[in-house]
């Protein structure tokens, strides 16, 4: 007892001695306790959606967080006028799919374990449902893959004994359902797909550039793992097919058709239909040590950085002029910064995201759209729908510089998800950031991203082992010799400065 007394008494002197002739480290303790109170705050944040969703909407996709049902969403993704839609279709769980890696991060090994021989018993993808083949490959095969890697790292063995590659079987048998919709003359992918009966008769030839022009990462990995490259193959064709129908001011446009391999929307921006098409390019270079990536990621965000800003905000522009043609701030853009710290462009960085920052500030969350001529919210796109975007860049600014300035952006934006969108039957959208009304719906990537770069941003023991990069839906692939090219010697590091140093635009 004495002894317990004395060594409590001796450590807290330690503590008063390092407080009065260290005032830097009394700081640093002080950062280290508030970033402790807030990891714990975004567990139970993780906690109350996701315990929500298992019990009210699983094994659906997604839970009604106010009435305490369910919604089988993943035949409705991108499908704003909800056409085609299943007659029969019970869901494919898609928010555990979407939560399992942060499980992982967060440490929850036994109900990942759980997850994992659930979904190798009973998840099927013979299903009579029309998906949407971007949004199926960012949240299903993306989170099936990555869980794969998480569940085989020697370092974490967290599926004990019972674990033989169910859900690398499961992405495989996925993967193969989406290769019908490569299957056209320019190698452009359709849009849409019926997991059972492939393109249906009549299906829509219109796409966008992040649709795609973001596959890589998934396919491509599913390449690696699996030895089988059609995957891989199929989703380089498409890149390399978009890529050159780019401008000769190295711009692209937002709309294309697949048959023909013409666009149809001519004007572009970083935000919705183009944003993850940036992002993939530079993260197919950091996860595959490709130079054709680097080359084409790097022609690409000269002309960004060139024709789409003004100061630190992004407007749209034409792929051929250059011209500006929509001035509008919208909540996918906020990612960017992100982006940009991956490059290298910290100051560019940093002041794109306090202004994004700033508006967030002003109406509590981040609107999808802003009219930045007219200094006002879009008339119906007034909604907030949980969004990462702003989450993700705060902890990549705050990977980058360590700023203690970061920590209170995500303090703060943990403060207004609880304050404005958490209801009793997990996290509800917002219909309207003016009037806060709530929205009867609490999508996957709330678990998938902005609970999980939240909880990085106060604890990042995940990322001290490994170089990881993420996917545009937050799903972890590590940074591997084995998948490289010619891999430089600098990315095999420990930590993720090195990597962030040796990519940097020279
Ligand atoms: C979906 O659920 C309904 C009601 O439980 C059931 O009758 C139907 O067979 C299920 N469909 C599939 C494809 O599992
Ligand atoms: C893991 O998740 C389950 C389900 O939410 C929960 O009951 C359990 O307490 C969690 N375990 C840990 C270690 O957090
Ligand atoms: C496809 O379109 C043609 C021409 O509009 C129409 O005659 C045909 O019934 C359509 N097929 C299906 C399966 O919708
Ligand atoms: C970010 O910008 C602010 C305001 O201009 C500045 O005070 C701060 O030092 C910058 N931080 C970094 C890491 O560049
Ligand atoms: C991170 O990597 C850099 C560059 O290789 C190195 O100087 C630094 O000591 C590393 N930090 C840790 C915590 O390993």
């Amino acid at each position: 007892m004495w002894r317990r007394n004395f060594r409590t008494w001796v450590l807290a002197c330690l503590v008063i001695s390092l407080t009065i002739f260290n005032p830097s480290m009394s700081e640093d303790l002080r950062w280290a306790a508030k970033k402790r109170h807030m990891r714990e705050k975004v567990r139970k944040m993780f906690y109350h959606a996701y315990d929500n969703y298992m019990t009210h909407a699983f094994p659906h996709d997604e839970l009604k967080p106010l009435t305490k049902t369910f919604t089988d969403s993943l035949s409705e993704l991108g499908n704003l006028k909800l056409e085609h839609l299943p007659q029969d279709y019970n869901g494919s769980a898609l928010t555990l799919i979407e939560s399992l890696s942060s499980l992982v991060i967060l440490g929850n090994n036994t109900e990942f374990e759980r997850a994992v021989l659930w979904l190798s018993e009973n998840l099927k993808f013979d299903v009579d449902a029309r998906i949407n083949l971007f949004e199926c490959n960012i949240r299903v095969l993306g989170g099936l893959v990555s869980a794969h890697i998480l569940a085989t790292d020697s370092g974490n063995r967290l599926v004990q004994g019972n674990y033989k590659n169910q859900l690398l079987n499961l992405a495989k048998d996925l993967g193969q359902r989406f290769l019908p919709a490569f299957d056209t003359p320019t190698g452009l992918p359709y849009a849409w797909i019926n997991l059972k009966y492939g393109v249906l008769e009549n299906e829509t030839t219109e796409t966008s550039t992040s649709g795609c022009g973001s596959l890589i990462l998934e396919m491509g990995a599913l390449s690696q793992l699996t030895g089988d490259p059609r995957y891989e193959s199929a989703a380089l064709r498409a890149l390399r097919k978009l890529w050159s129908m780019r401008s000769s001011l190295n711009l692209l446009g937002t709309t294309l058709d697949v048959e023909t391999g013409e666009w149809i929307e001519y004007s572009s921006g970083i935000g919705a239909g183009v944003d993850s098409f940036y992002e993939y390019l530079m993260k197919a270079h950091i996860l595959f040590g490709r130079e054709e990536f680097w080359r084409m990621f790097h022609a690409a965000y000269v002309a960004v950085q060139k024709y789409f800003r003004h100061g630190p905000w992004y407007h749209e522009a034409d792929m051929r002029t250059g011209k500006a043609t929509y001035w509008q701030l919208t909540s996918l853009q906020a990612f960017w910064p992100g982006l940009q710290v991956l490059v290298g462009d910290i100051a560019a960085a940093n002041s794109s995201h306090r202004e994004f920052f700033y508006v967030w500030e002003r109406f509590g969350v981040l609107p999808e759209r802003y009219l930045l001529d007219h200094q006002m919210l879009h008339p119906t796109e007034k909604y907030y729908p949980l969004r990462p975007e702003l989450a993700e860049s705060t902890f990549y600014l705050y990977q980058a510089t360590k700023d203690p300035w970061y920590i209170e952006v995500g303090e703060s934006i943990v403060n207004s998800l609880n304050l404005y969108t958490k209801v009793e039957g997990g996290f509800a959208s917002i219909k309207d950031v003016t009037t806060m009304q709530w929205e009867d719906h609490q999508h996957s990537f709330f678990l998938a991203e902005t609970c999980k770069y939240l909880y990085l941003l106060f604890d990042d023991s995940f990322l001290v082992n490994r170089n990881y990069i993420f996917t545009t839906e937050g799903h972890p692939l590590p940074v591997i010799r084995a998948w490289h090219e010619r891999l430089p010697e600098a990315y095999i590091t420990r930590n993720w400065t090195s990597v962030m140093v040796c990519v940097m635009i020279p």
